[in-house]
């Protein structure tokens, strides 16, 4: 069994996963660990404070890592990385809630807004549905307890119409992050 818990920064995908660990009995692998462990990055971009990543290097060793144990519940931001995999979970967060969880962790602002926007515009909904159709089950995070999304995990109880886009305030929010990231792209 190898579940995939997928999401933007801060949607919960750690807590998740190592609940579903304690209660399924698996393995946990963090994909952002194992790619500063094995060094499987191209460079450590300062402005975004984040790696990026060599993505031949980390699917070879993905796929080596995987054969070696295929119980396992994978923690990563980049589903299309992953060979193989019955479910991937996409935990979705309000991009506001989110914006707001993100500037307490006192990240760069231009890393919170690109990294919010990709919510709302659902970045990493699309790239796991483009790699696993059919596996992909997402879940609006926002208002409910962590018991209650391994809950619906193991039930399959997915949401399949999570459209951040059609509230206005999300909207004109968006055009506030647009100009964050516009304004840092100018200075560059
Ligand atoms: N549904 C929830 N209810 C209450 N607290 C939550 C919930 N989901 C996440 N949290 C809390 O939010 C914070 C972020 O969660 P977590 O670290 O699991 O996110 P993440 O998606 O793994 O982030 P990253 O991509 O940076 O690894 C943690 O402090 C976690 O305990
Ligand atoms: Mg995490």
């Amino acid at each position: 069994m190898i579940i995939v818990i997928s999401g933007t920064p801060g949607v919960g995908k750690t807590i998740v996963s190592k609940e579903l660990v304690k209660r399924l009995n698996l393995k946990y692998f963090h994909l952002s660990q194992f790619v500063i462990d094995e060094k499987l990055y191209i460079e450590y971009d300062e402005e975004r404070q984040s790696y990026i990543i060599d993505e031949d290097k980390v699917k070879d060793k993905l796929e080596i890592a995987l054969k070696e144990s295929d119980n396992i519940v994978i923690e990563s931001i980049y589903p299309s990385l992953i060979p193989k995999a019955d479910i991937v979970v996409v935990l979705r967060k309000n991009p506001i809630v989110l914006y707001n969880e993100l500037k307490n962790r006192g990240w760069p602002e231009l890393k919170i807004a690109e990294n919010v926007e990709a919510e709302i515009l659902g970045v990493i909904s699309q790239e796991a549905k483009e790699a696993f159709n059919g596996k992909v089950c997402e879940i609006d995070v926002t208002k409910i307890s962590i018991d209650q999304i391994i809950n619906k995990i193991l039930n399959k109880e997915c949401d399949y119409f999570i459209d951040w886009l059609s509230d206005t305030e999300i909207q004109s929010f968006l055009e506030n992050l647009d100009n964050i990231i516009s304004s840092h792209e100018n200075n560059i």
